[in-house]
């Protein structure tokens, strides 16, 4: 380990222990398949909150919780007034989800903090481990509500009325996860109610091929795409499906169609650089002998320039109704995230961090988003990438080796002491 920060912590990492730990995350909404399902606010993410903050409580972490349930175990810096360097990620998982998006950035921060704490190894700054509430949005949409109302994107009471499949909302849930923690010292939510931290980075899985294919250790992030998500209503008239004339009807499944159709128009690539998706559909009433009277759809787009972002999902609402036959559209935005660029200091930090350890490392942006996005107008931002198999994620076969991992974990060790000496 010559040349790395802290090389007694960094040596410290233990491979065994962060999959240790991970693998008995892993049970907490065990799927077939390997996978997880954990979603936020539920049950299972109160057990998985449980385990993690027994493990910090052992290990002498602080931990405290804030309004949004975001969950903060900290490690105390020799100067307690500096401000902190923050790392984490989220432990909600997609429904049908792997045992790794997420919950590794958090485990990794728990290792690199033991990692430094059993080398002895004191950071003038504290460092705090997080693991943002609601990051997926597959419960309720949109994600990257906690880190949103931490970082004063929006006001923390934004998302409170939104509803579950089952009709339970977020507000309510909420509240039954803060009460459920209600041992837990509270804190001011981030920067709304409190100060801005040093730094932040967040180790995840890189959710795409190119680490493994190309045969690398690190991916050094240096931004993230933007986003931008859209639910879409469209309403006809339901009527028999085996005695109504076509040109009585008003088929909300075919209206649907014509929308996407006309999107995939719009958001056509050539250079294969955009993103649109169309993930989730909702029928009514949902039987096959039935013209279907309403149809909802959501809308993934993505893309790195803020313009491109900008002009092609500002013509979403117009291409659809513009495309319809014989029914009426509504068209919500529910998420808008511009595209982030990280500045320099923390990619720095984790390029000589992994080089020093002799990784091989790739610049790269982020096409999937993550919490980091919302922390770039706040302070240096960066994340750290390991390699997933064949790119997989969202997904129960999702995977990353232990020894990859655990090569992350020690670039995180170095990264956090580097920063957290500053
Ligand atoms: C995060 O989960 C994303 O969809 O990019
Ligand atoms: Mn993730
Ligand atoms: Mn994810």
């Amino acid at each position: 380990m010559d040349g790395s920060v802290a090389p007694n912590a960094v040596a410290a990492v233990s491979q065994e222990r962060q999959w240790d730990r991970l693998m008995q995350m892993a049970k907490i909404g065990a799927i077939p398949g390997d996978g997880v399902n954990r979603a936020c606010l539920t049950d299972l993410d109160r057990q998985a909150r449980r385990l993690l903050i027994s493990w910090a409580e052992k290990l002498g972490l602080a931990v405290s919780v804030d309004a949004l349930g975001n969950l903060f175990l900290r490690h105390e810096g020799t100067d307690p007034t500096l401000a902190p360097v923050l790392t984490g990620s989220h432990m909600d998982t997609q429904p049908n989800g792997g045992r790794f998006d997420g919950i590794w950035g958090v485990i990794a921060g728990l290792e690199a903090v033991q990692a430094l704490r059993e080398a002895g190894v004191r950071t003038k700054r504290p460092i705090e481990v997080v693991a943002w509430t609601n990051e997926e949005g597959g419960r309720f949409a949109p994600g990257c509500m906690g880190s949103m109302a931490y970082a004063g994107f929006k006001p923390r009471d934004t998302w409170d009325g939104v509803a579950d499949n089952e009709g339970l909302t977020f507000g309510e849930e909420l509240k039954k996860l803060l009460a459920s923690e209600a041992d837990i010292a509270r804190r001011p939510l981030g920067v709304v109610e409190g100060a801005a931290p040093f730094a932040y980075v967040e180790a995840h899985i890189e959710q795409g091929p190119r680490l493994e294919a190309e045969g690398l250790d690190i991916g050094v992030v240096e931004g993230i795409q933007g986003s931008r998500w859209f639910i879409v209503e469209i309403t006809g008239k339901t009527d028999h499906a085996g005695t109504t004339p076509l040109k009585l009807r008003k088929d909300a499944v075919q209206d649907m169609l014509r929308a996407i159709a006309a999107l995939n128009e719009l958001m056509h690539d050539p250079d294969d650089v955009l993103r649109f998706t169309v993930g989730r559909i909702e029928v009514n009433p949902n039987t096959s002998n039935s013209v279907a009277d309403r149809v909802r759809f959501t809308i993934d787009f993505r893309h790195p320039d803020k313009a491109v972002l900008t002009e092609r999902g500002d013509a979403i609402e117009r291409v659809i109704k513009g495309a319809l036959k014989t029914g009426e559209a509504t068209v919500t935005e529910r998420f808008h995230a511009l595209p982030a660029t990280f500045d320099p200091m923390v990619p720095a930090a984790v390029e000589t961090a992994a080089k020093a350890q002799g990784l091989k490392t790739l610049r790269m942006p982020s096409g999937a988003f993550h919490d980091a996005q919302f922390m770039v107008p706040l302070c240096p931002t960066g994340m750290i990438f390991v390699p997933c198999r064949a790119g997989v994620s969202h997904h129960p076969s999702e995977y990353s080796e232990p020894h990859q991992l655990a090569a992350g974990a020690r670039v995180l060790t170095a990264v956090l002491a580097d920063l957290a000496n500053r």
